[in-house]
């Protein structure tokens, strides 16, 4: 802890809970972010919306996901729109969030609210859950913030939270088991404003209690807080648990023009990384015997090495892909999965961030 909260006196336990949520509400009142998928203070949400929002925010910025929630939000502004919209279309738009396996489950889930419900979100976490792409958290944040029941909602940012007001210790595994007891108390027969409780936790650990320099003085909590009374912040995150290093994988990524500028472009397989997605087409990197081998449909064209790289990094591996440019003739067949795709439909594609690198690439350099 690098400011220890001096004047402080440490709260006792009766009412704790209490004057705890009174003091995150009334901060959240005066302090709350403004964001798209918020209702006024109290207000139930739409659970589509609020659906929508947090499968989005699934390990991915509230910064990076407003602009994919508006679009998604003007193009589909309903479950009933969302469950017919074109699978293809629906990729695209998603194209570039990462994760792609949640739009898949989105536009399955949507399918079935609208099949099965009715286009009525159920309001029980049991049937929540088993949506496809909804777990706990997402289950819980549905049910606290749409329709007001007091379900827990923990992610990184409330576990920190709670770890620090309790002052926990051990490891990550303990703390996260810990919290989620503890959790359960502050939504425990609160049928106040467990939606802005919620999200009240959310905001104080994203604006306030952060990871590396929490600003204790801000904290509309810290008298309750142990780790500030006692001068001591912990961070399950940042704890010196050392997290396992990435694998480097390497493949060939190509551009292939033919004379009137089409470029072909790669439907991926619906199952495995990037799946259901349009990019360039590559090789070698999702084939672990055979890093080596390239495209087999380009073997009779030769092939212009750039010596730019493309890098970029994955949950669990960094790529590092070669960029090749082939100038193709009519004689070129293409597989299935294949395709031409002409320079004015290329421009309005929308590339996973690791094709996105390699088109500036080859847009600067073809
Ligand atoms: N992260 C996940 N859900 C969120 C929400 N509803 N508001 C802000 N950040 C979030």
């Amino acid at each position: 802890m690098k400011t220890p909260c001096t004047r402080v006196k440490y709260q006792p336990e009766t009412d704790k809970t209490t004057l705890f949520r009174q003091s995150l509400l009334g901060w959240y009142d005066r302090n709350q972010r403004v964001l798209p998928w918020r209702y006024k203070q109290g207000a139930l949400a739409d659970p589509y919306v609020v659906w929508l929002s947090e499968i989005m925010l699934q390990q991915t910025t509230v910064v990076t996901v407003i602009p994919y929630f508006l679009r998604f939000l003007e193009k589909w502004p309903t479950i009933f729109a969302l469950a017919e919209a074109d699978t293809e279309e629906l990729m695209q738009e998603w194209a570039g969030l990462g994760y792609y396996a949640r739009a898949r489950n989105l536009h399955r889930c949507a399918k079935i609210i609208v099949s099965e419900y009715g286009g009525r979100f159920p309001a029980s976490q049991k049937e929540l859950l088993a949506l496809p792409g909804v777990g706990i958290y997402t289950s819980a944040a549905i049910m606290a913030i749409a329709f007001g029941k007091p379900a827990a909602v923990v992610d990184g940012n409330v576990e920190r939270v709670l770890a620090r007001v309790h002052g926990l210790s051990g490891d990550n595994k303990s703390i996260k088991k810990q919290v989620k007891v503890l959790s359960g108390g502050y939504y425990h027969d609160f049928i106040g404003r467990p939606g802005d409780l919620a999200q009240a936790f959310m905001d104080l650990g994203a604006t306030v209690c952060m990871p590396k320099s929490p600003k204790c003085f801000e904290c509309p909590v810290r008298s309750f807080c142990r780790s500030c009374v006692e001068g001591k912040i912990f961070s399950p995150s940042t704890s010196t648990q050392t997290k396992p290093k990435k694998e480097t994988r390497r493949g060939f990524v190509y551009w292939i023009q033919n004379s009137e500028g089409d470029v072909v472009l790669h439907r991926r397989p619906e199952s495995g990384l990037l799946g259901g997605m349009t990019g360039l087409p590559t090789a070698g990197w999702d084939n672990r015997k055979d890093t080596n081998r390239e495209l087999g449909f380009i073997e009779n064209f030769d092939v212009l090495e750039l010596s730019e790289r493309v890098t970029h990094t994955f949950t669990h591996f960094h790529l590092i892909l070669e960029l090749k440019v082939v100038k193709a003739t009519a004689r070129l067949t293409l597989p299935e999965g294949y395709f031409w795709c002409s320079p004015s439909d290329l421009q309005n594609q929308r590339f996973p961030k690791v094709f996105e690198k390699a088109y500036l690439l080859c847009l600067k350099d073809v």
